[in-house]
């Protein structure tokens, strides 16, 4: 089936302390959000990517990405608003799934895409990329509460993958019901569908504070 794609690119990158939002920062060249969207673009099926940009964004103009294919929207307050505007305009008859993936993980593997799409296609309903858990897990706040059993637990990755009218109804529905949705995932839990679990690699990291643009160099370097 027809794939569209949402990147949200719309967050300013507080925690990040840069001069200017993190998907815009160079890594070995190339911003982070060209990095991020490469591989997407490269998924065959994927046909348009909507791009959430910051309405008064000055530094997308300067990037290469001018493809036909890109259609630009704008951002929203938090990340689930810059997704939900990014579905709105999509046509979901024509592009019946959507892959979501955020601005600021520039190192998924194309493989893991496209193993994401394939088994969610497979199994009929959506999934997202996740790696297992391999710390011990302690709950608590200054004082150990409990260790969390660690066996069935995993961080949640981008891309994620699901039918395009559902997710977007679920989105609305679950924001109408003032539940809290950082990923897809959650919007989809809420409404009780289910979400399959596919293993990535924990080098798809999300750019969040300083070290972790050293990180990413670092992985890109031993990849190349
Ligand atoms: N994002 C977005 N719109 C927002 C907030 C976030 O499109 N209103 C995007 C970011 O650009 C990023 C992704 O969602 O690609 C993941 O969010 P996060 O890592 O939290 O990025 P920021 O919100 O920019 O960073 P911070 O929370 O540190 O400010
Ligand atoms: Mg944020």
């Amino acid at each position: 089936p027809a794939i569209a794609a949402v990147i949200p690119a719309a967050g300013v990158g507080q925690r990040m302390q840069a001069d200017k939002p993190k998907q815009y920062l160079r890594l070995h060249g190339k911003t982070i959000l060209e990095h991020s969207v490469k591989p997407v673009l490269a998924i065959s099926a994927v046909q348009q990517l909507y791009l959430a940009l910051s309405p008064n964004d000055p530094y997308f103009a300067a990037t290469g990405l001018t493809a036909e294919n890109i259609v630009r929207v704008d951002g929203g307050a938090e990340r689930v608003h810059s997704v939900l505007n990014a579905l709105l305009a999509i046509d979901a008859e024509k592009m019946p799934w959507v892959l979501v993936h955020d601005a600021a993980r520039p190192l998924v593997r194309p493989q893991d895409i496209e193993l994401l799409i394939q088994r969610c296609l497979e199994v009929g309903h959506g999934g997202i990329l996740a790696t297992p858990v391999r710390d011990t897990m302690k709950r608590g706040q200054s004082l150990i509460n409990a260790t969390v059993e660690r066996e069935h637990l995993w961080h949640a990755l981008t891309p994620q993958f699901f039918p395009t009218a559902l997710l977007r109804a679920n989105i609305q529905a679950a924001l109408a019901a003032k539940v809290v949705i950082t990923d897809e995932a959650s919007a989809m839990e809420w409404a009780n569908e289910p979400v399959l679990l596919v293993e990535g690699h924990s080098d798809n990291l999300k750019i969040t504070r300083p070290a972790d643009l050293q990180l990413a160099a670092f992985y890109l370097e031993q990849n190349q």
